[in-house]
This record gives structure tokens, C-alpha cells and sequence, in this order.
């Protein structure tokens, strides 16, 4: 008996792309994924030829859902990294006026490095990282991006954790987006910002094995068929670690930059290494690293120790001649108000925390500006 995975690609011979070959005989196919009516699979495309592809992927997704014990496909357009700068992007927003130069307006000046397509609207997307689990990257990408919001700028969160998104949680966000006109979702806004969380797109009892090839295709979603609106920074929440899920992440998302996150202990500092190295060889410019955990505030005396050796990140930081962001205490409201789903700069504005986190989301904020902004014409007088 044929498998669904043989009738899927049965099927994908009567569906061509522009380029006229049959998806079924087409080396931009990716490995078909399909089982317990659930399809998946992606087709790798030029970057400039997305919208050209875009109604085969409709073709291909009408005809396997025809196909009877089917329930839900879904096929993603994976861009190919373009190889030149600039190359094969779709327009970018016009550069800025003469003299255009606040940090906001920077922002929107030029495109990052040659990478995936960008997100119409959203001037750069940063990820939050770090080589090991549990450092607190997403209690300082939450931080971080109420921190961006609270200079001035239109901020949005993509939770991209798939091992265990944590968004809903440290947000507080029970309920799922809606769709609008049928295949976009509109994300959840909070505080001012619009959310997705991969937890949104994949319940969590899918097992492991679908998460891998879901992924791509729910990441594809989240960024290009979500309605973000115009957006200054994307703080993107990364999955932890190093791996090879890590490293297509990095390559698919269109990342402007990355921020690292590590506690002082030499442990996370050597995964905080793999993970600098990791968005180096993607081309990724790592915008620098956040000490978590730095030093621990009693609650009760407000003394100050440093129980995991305070600096380690900092020195780190000067040896593989990386940006150090800043630090944040351990800090048992900080741990307290994540919770209960307020963080702790949109829950005590004006706190020493709140202050820490501005301090960080400036830096970041000034990077991305001075990365964006065109290089300045050397005129050479005759
Ligand atoms: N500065 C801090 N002070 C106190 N608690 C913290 C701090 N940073 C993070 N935590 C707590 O540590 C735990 C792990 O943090 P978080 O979930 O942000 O880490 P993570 O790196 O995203 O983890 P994972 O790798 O599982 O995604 C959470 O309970 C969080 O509240
Ligand atoms: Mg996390």
C-alpha cells in the first residue's frame, strides 16, 4: 500500500512552478514530512522569486489537501540565502533624506547584511540567544523589547522557542490570534507590542519529531503571515543552544543582529562562545552580550553578592572583542513578576531593574542604528 508521503508526492507532479518543473521532480523540494493526516514540507526559492512562487505553493497546498486521510498541510517558502549584498531582496525602503539621522529613522535606513528577505514594515529583527538553556533569555528579551518600546520605538516579540516557548506564560496570554482574511493571523498585543509565540501555532504535546520540519514552516508563518504592521525592532526569542535547529534559524530570519545572553559562571560562558561563533558563521552580527544573574540583591538586606562571580561576561566580552550590553541582578522580582506575567519594566517602570534593562535596550538600540546607517561618501577632490 502507498504511503501518504508517496501520494503527496504523486500528487505534486500535476503542480509546476514557474519554472515549469513538476514540484514531484523538483530539487527545491524539501524531505516530505507526512503522517497522522498532517503534511509538511518546503519548497527553497530564490528570494527575489517568492511572490512568482507563491501561487504554486497554493496549488500544491489545495491538491494535497484534496487527497483523501489529509487534514492539514502546510508548505513553506523558504527563501535562499542571496549571495551578493542586496541581492535578491525585495525593495527595501527608500534610503533616508540628507541628514536624517535619529536613532529612529537609522533604524530604517538600510538593509542588514545579504540574508533572507525582510519583513515588509519591520525595520530590523534582533534575536535574544544564548548557547545554554535557562540563562533567562526570554525574561531579558521581554525586558529588552518593553525597554525599546519605552525609548520611542515600535516594537514587536516573536517567540521562536520551540523546545519550550515561554511568551504566553511571561506575558500572560491565553488566547490564540485570529485570522484575517482567511490566511493571515493578527498577533496578540501586549503592552503596546504585537506577540507570537510558536506555542500559539504548535500544541504542545506535538512530539519532537514534528517540531523540526513544523518549525520551518510555522517560522516562515510567523514572520511573513502575520499582520505585524510597521515595526522598528523584531525582538525575536530564540530557541537555547547551538544546534542545527539553531543554526537554520539564524539563517532563515532575516536578523539584523543578535544579543547574548549569559551568567557569569565559566559553564555558560564557553556556550555563550559556541552561540557567538554560531551567528558568526552565518553572518549574523552579534550585537553584544547581556551578563543575567550578575550578582544576586538580598531582598530582605539589599545586600549585594556575587554568588556566581560577577564579570565573567564583561571579560568575556573583552576577549572575543564583542559589545558587553550590560548586567541584571538576580533578582527575586524579577523572577516574581515574570510569573505572574507582568515584567518587571512594565510592572515597576521606575525601578533600579527597569533602569538596568533602558540602559541595555539603548546600546542595542544605538547598534542597530550605527549599522544602519550608510557609510559616509569619501569625496576625493581632484
Ligand atoms: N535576573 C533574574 N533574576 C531572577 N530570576 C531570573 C532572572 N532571569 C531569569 N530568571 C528566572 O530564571 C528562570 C529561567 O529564565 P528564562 O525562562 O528567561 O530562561 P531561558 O534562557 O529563556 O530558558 P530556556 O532556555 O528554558 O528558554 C525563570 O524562572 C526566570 O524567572
Ligand atoms: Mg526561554
Amino acid at each position: 500500500m502507498a504511503s501518504l508521503k508517496d501520494d503527496v508526492l504523486a500528487k505534486l507532479a500535476s503542480v509546476s512552478g514557474p519554472d515549469g518543473v513538476p514540484l514531484s521532480a523538483s530539487a527545491r523540494l524539501s524531505e516530505i514530512v507526512a503522517g497522522d493526516g498532517k503534511v509538511f514540507f518546503s519548497i527553497t526559492v530564490d528570494a527575489a522569486q517568492v511572490k512568482a512562487w507563491e501561487s504554486a505553493r497554493e496549488h500544491a497546498e489545495a491538491a494535497v489537501r484534496a487527497l483523501p486521510g489529509v487534514q492539514s498541510v502546510m508548505i513553506a517558502l523558504t527563501a535562499e540565502r542571496a549571495g551578493g549584498a542586496g541581492a535578491a531582496s525585495p525593495p527595501r525602503r527608500p534610503p533616508p533624506a540628507a541628514g536624517a539621522t535619529s536613532p529612529r529613522e537609522a533604524l530604517h535606513a538600510s538593509p542588514g547584511p545579504a540574508g533572507p528577505a525582510g519583513i515588509p514594515g519591520v525595520a530590523a529583527i534582533i534575536a535574544v540567544a544564548s548557547g545554554k538553556g535557562g540563562v533567562g533569555k526570554s525574561t531579558i528579551a521581554v525586558n529588552l523589547a518593553l525597554g525599546l518600546r519605552d525609548l520611542g520605538l515600535k516594537v514587536g516579540i516573536l517567540d521562536a522557542d520551540i523546545y519550550g516557548p515561554s511568551l504566553p506564560k511571561l506575558l500572560a496570554i491565553r488566547e490564540k490570534p485570529r485570522t484575517v482574511g482567511g490566511t493571515r493571523l493578527r498577533p496578540i498585543v501586549r503592552h503596546d507590542m504585537p506577540v507570537m509565540s510558536i506555542g500559539f501555532l504548535i500544541e504542545e504535546e506535538t512530539p519532537m519529531i514534528w517540531r523540526g520540519p513544523m518549525v520551518m514552516s510555522a517560522l516562515t508563518q510567523m514572520l511573513r503571515e502575520v499582520e505585524w504592521g510597521s515595526l522598528d525592532v523584531m525582538v525575536v526569542d530564540m530557541p537555547p543552544g547551538t544546534g542545527d535547529a539553531q543554526l537554520t534559524m539564524a539563517q532563515q530570519v532575516p536578523l539584523k543582529g543578535a544579543v547574548i545572553v549569559s551568567t557569569p559562571q565559566d559553564l555558560a560562558l564557553i556556550d555563550a562562545r559556541r552561540g557567538i561563533a554560531m551567528f558568526r558563521r552565518v553572518n549574523v552580527p552579534v550585537i553584544g552580550i547581556v551578563e543575567n544573574m550578575s550578582m544576586f540583591i538580598c531582598p530582605h538586606c539589599g545586600e549585594r553578592s556575587d554568588i556566581f562571580g560577577h564579570g565573567g561576561a564583561r571579560r568575556e566580552a573583552e576577549r572575543l572583542h564583542v559589545p558587553f550590553l550590560g548586567e541584571v541582578p538576580l533578582a527575586l522580582d524579577i523572577r516574581e513578576k515574570s510569573d505572574l506575567g507582568t515584567p518587571v519594566v512594565a510592572n515597576d517602570p521606575d525601578g533600579a531593574h527597569a533602569k538596568a534593562f533602558r540602559a541595555i535596550a539603548a546600546r542595542v538600540r544605538d547598534a542597530l542604528a550605527a549599522e544602519s546607517r550608510p557609510a559616509p561618501k569619501i569625496v576625493i577632490e581632484a
